[in-house]
């Protein structure tokens, strides 16, 4: 499609050399004086320069120039000047117009030259400005002024605009894919797909189908043709969720397209062409998979060019108050507005709790909270039980027996009875007595254990 340009001047003679001459690059619309040409500002937003004669009969070029401005920023504005207006030209400059030419026109090329300079130019802040706003636009979905925090922001600000392949790691629930879809957002690709796939959810050969498509009749189900995600996101960024799921094979095969940017349907043999960017997240310690032999190292470093952690919930404490008065500005709304705040012994609370499911799990306690509240003001009354007596965190070891990450509950059965006898020197009632539980079943348990 041909940019859009309006020319305005009362000669009508002009008006026509300068349409004809720029026709075959431009679409012109013309305008015999201001009035008009703000009616046709106003009916295009998508014009792309404006040229104008700046003595008119009527309002003159630079004050049209203000008022097209005005309406429309992103504009460019040329003014023509005869002899006597130049000074009024560069008056102009100051009120928005991008350039000036003098009257008569004898270089037409020359003119031509200063218009498509004019328009790139103003087409360049135009980009700028979208994506300024933008970024401050998809930072707002993020809540939290710590140190941890605005190092996050700014690797955000950073990568996105590059094409450089992100790992995003952090415990289940702290806004890793917010930061996946703020990444897409800010960046080139933003236009282009933003494709998720949950690694986890999928078994290894269904996963790579998905990944990669498939032939019709690769395997007996494929009974047509199919596209993969990576195929799908081509343009975009495709997120690669719980990454370190994916097996032995499937990590081999995403290797060669991060090394060849080339890929092939599952049963096929033709090498199709994407480009993507990929960002991939992990909640579990990928560099610890790397050393154990789970996950292969050069694909980690492929996925690791640039690596984003998101901090505990627990590792920022004074960003609850923060996020707690957001997720009550947004289900207060929800919910009729009915309630507005939160009391000091509430507060602290929440402060204190330990956050295991992090901001998710906080997001969805302020929602219960909120419809469940029965004032105005949440007050300790309506902060869940659980949150209210699970230990603070300043004292969470002291009550609790060996407790290690992968603590089961009958793990934890084990270590506190085994705990309770060698607290009373190997005497088995006096045991079973602290821990509230008969003989009989003390003994059946030991027997279940082999520990009689
Ligand atoms: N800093 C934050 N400010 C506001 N909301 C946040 C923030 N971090 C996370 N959230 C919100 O918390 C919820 C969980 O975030 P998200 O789904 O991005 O987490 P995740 O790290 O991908 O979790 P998982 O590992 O379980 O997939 C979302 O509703 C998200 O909008
Ligand atoms: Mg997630």
């Amino acid at each position: 499609m041909k940019p859009k340009i309006l020319i305005v001047d009362d000669e009508k003679p002009l008006r026509d050399t300068l349409a004809r001459w720029f026709k075959a690059k431009y679409e012109c619309l013309l305008a015999p004086d201001a009035a008009e040409a703000m009616k046709i500002v106003r009916e295009n937003p998508d014009l792309a320069l404006m040229i104008s004669d700046v003595r008119m009969p009527g309002e003159n070029g630079v004050e049209l120039v203000r008022k097209a401005k005005a309406a429309n920023p992103s504009m460019a504005c040329i003014l023509l000047t005869a002899y006597g207006t130049v000074d009024l030209a560069v008056e102009a400059m100051k009120d928005g117009a991008d350039d000036f030419f003098q009257k008569p026109i004898t270089d037409l090329e020359q003119f031509e030259l200063r218009v498509a300079k004019a328009i790139k130019t103003a087409s360049l802040e135009k980009e700028v400005a979208s994506l300024k706003s933008r970024l401050n636009e998809k930072l707002e979905n993020f809540t939290g002024k710590s140190p941890a925090m605005e190092k996050v922001y700014a690797l955000i600000r950073k990568a996105a605009p590059t094409s450089a392949n992100v790992l995003i790691e952090g415990p289940s629930g702290t806004g890793k894919e917010l930061v996946a879809r703020a990444l897409h957002d800010l960046s080139t690709r933003a236009r282009g797909p933003f494709i998720a796939v949950e690694c986890a959810a999928l078994s290894s050969t269904l996963l790579e189908s998905e990944l990669f498509g498939h032939e019709k009749w690769a395997f007996t189900d494929a009974k047509t043709q199919k596209i993969g995600r990576f195929e799908a996101a081509d343009g975009g960024t495709i997120f690669l969720d719980e990454i370190s799921e994916i097996d032995a094979s499937t990590q081999v095969k995403l290797l060669r397209v991060l090394e060849t940017k080339t890929f092939q349907r599952v049963g096929g043999t033709e090498d199709i062409k994407a480009d993507i960017r990929i960002i991939a997240a992990t909640n579990r310690d990928l560099r610890g998979y790397v050393e154990e032999g789970k996950f292969r190292e050069d694909l980690y470093y492929r996925l690791n060019v640039i690596d984003i952690r998101l901090p505990a919930l627990k590792d920022r404490p004074g960003d609850i108050a923060l996020l707690v008065s957001r997720f009550l500005r947004e289900f207060g709304e929800q919910n009729g507005g009915r309630v507005t705040g939160i009391d000091m012994k509430a507060l602290k609370a929440l402060e204190d709790y330990s956050w295991p499911g992090n901001v998710r799990q906080l997001r969805n306690i302020i929602e219960k909270m909120v419809v469940l509240a029965s004032g105005e003001k949440l007050s300790i009354d309506d902060v869940p039980e659980e949150i209210i007596s699970a230990a603070p965190r300043t004292a969470e070891t002291a009550a609790v027996p060996v407790r290690t990450a992968a603590t089961t509950l009958a793990e934890a059965e084990k270590a506190q009875i085994l705990a309770a006898i060698a607290a009373h020197n190997g005497n088995k009632s006096r045991a079973a007595e602290a821990l509230g539980i008969s003989r009989r079943t003390m003994h059946r348990k030991l027997n279940e254990w082999n520990m009689k």
